[in-house]
């Protein structure tokens, strides 16, 4: 990607969110000048619509996601812009092929999910999805529901040094919890900055630390809050069912919990499960997709250098095939068994 193509959007404004691998979802998603025929593409993460606008200006006809209420107003000039060519849905990308089917787009041939937040999220401290501002504890992508301070502020220690450990690997999190429990006695916590504060001052800072201490619990409320696991897990699902034989899903992550998912669910969709080869096989299933070569990208060295944020991205991709969708199965991703995010008290509840 040039320097001068990440610096305005199609308006000619200033770019909110710079686009991940931009051009290799394109290419996985076959979106050539050579397409007869419009690609019907979903895209489950509109964000600032970087991808979205790209792919209608590669030919496709896209139907896009976002679970935040800011992304859709700010989208709709996007979807005035691009004359039809756009239709953007405030939604979970979870239920991607339900609303695929609630909006007549029909079967897609590709479908596309950036996962994680957008710049915008992270920039606006009202949001409370950052550390280095303050901001109300917050962190919901929908605007709604359970919020971060909730959980700190509601959930049980137990709970959460769980979740803190497993979703922030974090190794120190009983250290993060006790603290946590100990100062919501005195004040609760409804800032960012409150804390961040408290842990940076119960884990302390070396010199050497290349990350702020705060960084893991963040990421582990981030993810707890806004269920992001789940939701990855069952979008899966959803593409396998909404996607036509031949049409291509396409996944980028940015760190090592979400690309795990991406790569259990291929193994098990593409039949690569087969366990040892001394034993019969059980419980064989045909497989739905096809990996190409690896199916595995990575950002090249002239983006990981413009945008310091590609350097954790992965893109893994995989073409699906005429078999049947199989049945949603999330066992097979493991997922930690944490304390259900609707059991917890909602403030002034
Ligand atoms: C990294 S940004 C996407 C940026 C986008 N590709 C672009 O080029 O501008 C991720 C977006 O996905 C949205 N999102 C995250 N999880 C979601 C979910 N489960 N359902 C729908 N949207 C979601 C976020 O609100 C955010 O706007």
């Amino acid at each position: 990607m040039a320097d001068s193509d990440i610096k305005s959007d199609v308006a000619g404004g200033p770019v909110r969110h710079v686009p991940v691998m931009l051009n290799e979802v394109l290419s996985c998603l076959q979106l050539t000048a050579e397409n007869k025929t419009p690609l019907k593409i979903v895209d489950g993460t509109f964000g600032a619509g970087g991808y979205s606008t790209a792919m209608v200006e590669a030919g496709a006809q896209v139907m896009a996601i976002d679970r935040d209420p800011n992304a859709i107003r700010d989208g709709a000039d996007l979807v005035e812009k691009l004359e039809g060519k756009l239709s953007l849905v405030s939604g979970e990308f979870r239920h991607l092929d339900q609303l695929a089917a609630d909006h007549d787009f029909g079967q897609a041939d590709g479908v596309v999910l950036d996962i994680g937040v957008s710049s915008m999220q992270l920039d606006e401290a009202e949001r409370g999805f950052s550390f280095q501002k303050d901001g109300p504890l917050d962190m919901r992508m929908s605007q709604s529901g359970v919020s971060a301070a909730d959980v700190v502020n509601t959930m049980q220690q137990s709970d959460l040094t769980r979740v803190i450990g497993i979703l922030g690997e974090e190794r120190r999190a009983s250290h993060v919890s006790r603290a946590i429990v100990r100062e919501r006695e005195k004040i609760p916590f409804s800032t960012t900055l409150q804390l961040a504060n408290l842990v940076e001052k119960t884990l302390g800072r070396r010199a050497t630390d290349r990350i702020h201490p705060a960084t893991r619990t963040f990421q582990a409320l981030r993810i707890f809050v806004n269920q992001e696991l789940e939701q990855l897990g069952e979008a899966l699902f959803a593409a396998e069912r909404l996607l036509k034989a031949g049409g291509r899903l396409v996944v980028v992550t940015f760190h090592s919990l979400e690309d795990r998912l991406v790569k259990l669910f291929f193994k098990d969709r593409s039949g690569k499960q087969e366990g040892s080869r001394h034993l019969p096989l059980v419980n064989h299933k045909d497989a739905t997709f096809v990996i190409h070569g690896k199916g595995l990208l990575k950002a090249s060295r002239d983006e990981a250098e413009i945008n310091p944020r590609s350097r954790s991205a992965k893109l893994r991709w995989a073409e699906r095939n005429d078999n049947p969708a199989d049945k949603m199965d999330m066992s097979i991703f493991g997922l930690p068994n944490l304390v259900p995010l609707d059991s917890l008290q909602l403030k002034g509840e």
